[in-house]
């Protein structure tokens, strides 16, 4: 298609594991062609320094006190964005037109009139010398909006993919969880509760772990009953008005004092109880649901997801779409809608007060 741009998509998602890039091609409305994605994991040791950092700041002031802590993490990762962007476009040869710079989210209180995307998009585009768009969830905010999810447009259009006339709900399971409803000319998204970032932040804290590989150590534990009826009627799972989550808001302390094993069964299966529920709560009508994120490898995860939702589920991938990338290909995609300053959020998925776009555009080259 001649009006279309080859665009490369970056993103770093909560569950700080890493980098996934995409280059896609598209006009922004309903051509697609998925070229390329990659994926470039975090080196661990910053792992630890962004989380420490993230864990240190709660509200912009804090930012502004650890500015040269904040500056000298924003150069490095912006380095390792470079790095897996000139890799996917020397494997591809192609000429990008713009680059979609999500950044690394350091704080997201749009309650507060505020997100924080770590990304130093000036140096990004010197250094790529490429049109580079950031900073995509501001304007969102400033019109009343949550600033999230941003990737239910993306996802609308991949539904034309799917050989169904079904409504279709994609999740997303990343670090924290949202879905996109989407039916004909319907649309609706929302953040839905935790993701991966309960049972990784226990790993984590307790045997230096990432992830659980699978689900494998949620399936040889018990799950805690009591715990999970005593915590799923928590006020903060419940709450009607909760559209986005900063993952900081999620604390996984009511189940300590139980064996390894339980409590990460424990965690996993509650996090697929505040998914459904959720999902539940909002839509009423027969779903096809297609799971996407890293915690659709979580096949204990999944199995929960299965039972609890009684709806059919497959994995994006049934589709040949890689379920890694579609958040990389979904901020190449708002690029280019950004770029054409086309909408890329609406009143159904951020409660903005109209449909607006977004992002910010750095040329520095
Ligand atoms: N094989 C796997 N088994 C279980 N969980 C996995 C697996 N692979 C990835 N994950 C989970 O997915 C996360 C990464 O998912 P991702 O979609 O990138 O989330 P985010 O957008 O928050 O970065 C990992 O941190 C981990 O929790
Ligand atoms: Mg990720």
């Amino acid at each position: 298609m001649d009006n279309s741009l080859f665009a490369l998509g970056l993103m770093s998602g909560t569950s700080l594991d890493g980098i996934d890039a995409s280059i896609i091609k598209s006009d922004g409305e309903n051509y697609l062609d998925i070229i390329d994605n990659k994926y470039l994991s975090y080196p661990v040791d910053l792992k630890k320094r962004l989380s420490y950092f993230i864990n240190q700041i709660n509200d912009k002031n804090d930012i502004n006190e650890n500015i040269g802590i904040y500056k000298s993490l924003e150069r490095e990762i912006t380095l390792y964005h470079a790095q897996i962007s000139r890799n996917i476009i020397d494997k591809n040869k192609c000429k990008i037109q713009v680059v979609g710079f999500h950044g690394q989210t350091i704080i997201h209180k749009p309650k507060d009139g505020y997100s924080v995307q770590m990304g130093d998009a000036n140096l990004l585009s010197q250094t790529l010398k490429q049109k580079v768009i950031h900073n995509f969830r501001a304007n969102d905010i400033k019109n009343g909006g949550e600033g999230a999810p941003l990737t239910p447009i993306y996802h609308k259009l991949l539904t034309t993919k799917f050989p169904t006339n079904n409504p279709i709900l994609i999740l997303n399971i990343g670090g924290i969880s949202n879905y996109s409803y989407c039916y004909k000319d319907k649309l609706i998204a929302s953040d839905v509760g935790p993701g991966n970032v309960l049972i990784d932040e226990y790993l984590k804290k307790t045997k230096g772990l990432h992830y659980d590989k699978n689900g494998s150590i949620a399936s040889s534990g018990n799950i805690n009953q009591n715990i999970i009826n005593h915590f799923y009627e928590h006020e903060f799972y419940n709450a009607k008005e909760k559209h986005s989550y900063d993952r900081k808001e999620f604390d996984f302390s009511f189940v300590r004092g139980l064996e390894f094993e339980d409590a990460i069964a424990t965690l996993t299966y509650f996090t697929a109880l505040i998914i459904s529920k959720n999902i539940q709560k909002r839509i009423r009508d027969e779903v096809d649901i297609i799971l996407c994120g890293g915690g659709r490898k979580n096949l204990t995860l999944v199995k929960h997801l299965k039972k609890l939702l009684n709806s059919k589920i497959k994995l994006i991938d049934e589709f040949n779409i890689d379920g890694d990338f579609v958040e990389s290909q979904a901020f190449a995609y708002l690029s280019i809608r950004s770029y054409l300053k086309m909408p890329i959020s609406y009143p159904s998925t951020t409660n903005v007060n109209a449909p607006v776009t977004g992002g910010e555009i750095k040329i520095n080259y």
